[in-house]
């Protein structure tokens, strides 16, 4: 039998805690042996839940307790996770987590760190919530050269943007509305201006190319200048709103970027709705991969915490395979990135034309402005042309 530890008894440790005891059958199974939770740790107490009896409030219990193999954190935040997981790492104890955060800040040392112990620090829960795209890129998408990731990586913000499409309402009222359901956080800041979904295709990003991608040097756009009026034109041109984050390969260097795109129906995500995420994989061989799944919520986020910790017992002295070096990895410009750019803005045809040369007009039946969609140019190029224009309202990105 196992002995593994629970760090932070909230939306996602409760779920783990639930999936342990009720699947405890089917763990044992593909474990090999039973895991049993020894200690939950949490400042709160909590009467009456099943936790109460392994509750603890000093994690030196944990870290000083050598029948504990594995740590499970999914407390979120550095302070203290960072310290609890180095601590349990050196200690030789292998880690669980869910916290993207930690991962996209200190993954690539906390995987050495583990390797030195010839245990393991895994993270599947950190992208995706519930859906397997961690051990995919790691384990089985092995064979290629990925050339692209995108996706839809925040739920909050697509459960957003599909309700603006749906309901024509624009963004603060769909914002308070999703706050009063509870999908979206009394601040919200994190999720609308895309620094959750930056922080996941950092990992993604690091994961495919084998070195370090820095959260803090990825384009990162979110969503909340996204106007009704702009989902007008979508629906004219039959595309949708999406937050995509992204890596890409544009000849041989690599650039990230989050921010809300334009998506034609023929496109893989295009579909993917609500508080639902979808990942695409493009590899240079095996072609277009796509996962979509529950990338948040309790249960599928714990479900992907307890595959890892399922994947550690089964690989209890040695390390799996965790291609990602502390390294850093150059981006490319996001200035030179190029791609088509729609555009609303108040002016005349002809100083479009004079600016923008050859663009396609679409007439959303919207007075006093303008709506065209620009030939495929770099950012840097598209920001001078623009301040050439003046007069711009709005700008999406289109995905090719
Ligand atoms: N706030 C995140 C989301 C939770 O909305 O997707 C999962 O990381």
């Amino acid at each position: 039998m196992i002995k593994v530890a629970i760090l932070g008894y909230g939306t996602v440790g409760s779920g783990v805690f639930k999936i342990l005891k009720e699947n405890s059958n089917i763990i044992t199974g593909k474990a090999g042996q039973a895991v049993d939770v020894k200690y939950v740790l949490d400042l709160r107490d909590f009467p009456g839940d099943p936790c109460e009896n392994v509750l603890v409030h000093d994690y030196n219990i944990i870290l000083n307790d050598p029948e504990v193999e594995v740590v499970i954190e999914v407390m979120g935040g550095l302070k203290p996770a960072y310290d609890f997981v180095k601590a349990a790492l050196e200690e030789g104890k292998s880690v669980c987590t869910s916290n993207k955060e930690l991962v996209a800040k200190h993954g690539a040392e906390l995987i050495r760190i583990a390797h030195g112990k010839n245990r393991n620090f895994l993270f599947e829960a950190s992208v995706g919530g519930g859906i397997p795209i961690i051990r995919p890129l790691n384990m089985h998408i092995t064979a290629d050269r990925i050339q692209e990731i995108t996706g839809i990586l925040n739920g909050t913000t697509n459960y957003i943007l599909t309700k603006m499409g749906r309901e024509g309402a624009d963004f603060e009222s769909t914002l308070k509305q999703a706050q009063d359901l509870g999908y979206a956080e009394r601040n919200p800041e994190a999720d609308i201006e895309g620094f959750d979904a930056v922080r996941k295709i950092a990992i993604l990003a690091s994961l495919a190319n084998g070195k370090t991608v820095d959260f803090e040097e990825i384009y990162t756009e979110g969503i909340s200048k996204i106007s009704a009026e702009d989902f007008k034109y979508a629906k004219k041109m039959n595309q949708s709103i999406k937050l995509l984050a992204k890596c890409k390969n544009e000849e041989n260097a690599i650039v990230a970027s989050v921010s809300p795109r334009l998506l034609s129906p023929d496109h893989p995500l295009y579909n993917v709705n609500d508080v639902i995420n979808g990942i695409l994989v493009r590899g240079n061989m095996v072609g277009d991969l796509v996962f979509i799944g529950s990338g948040a919520g309790s249960l599928p986020t714990a479900s992907a915490v307890v595959s890892d910790v399922v994947d550690s017992v089964r690989h209890l002295n040695v390390s799996t395979t965790m291609t990602w070096s502390e390294e850093k990895l150059q981006l490319k410009d996001f200035a030179e990135s190029k791609k088509k750019f729609f555009v609303r803005a108040k002016a005349e045809l002809k100083e479009i034309a004079d600016v923008f040369g050859d663009v396609e007009l679409i007439d959303a039946g919207i007075a006093g402005e303008k709506g065209f969609v620009t030939g495929k140019i770099s950012e840097e190029e598209f920001a001078q042309k623009a301040e050439r224009l003046g007069g711009i309202i709005s700008r999406i990105r289109i995905e090719s």
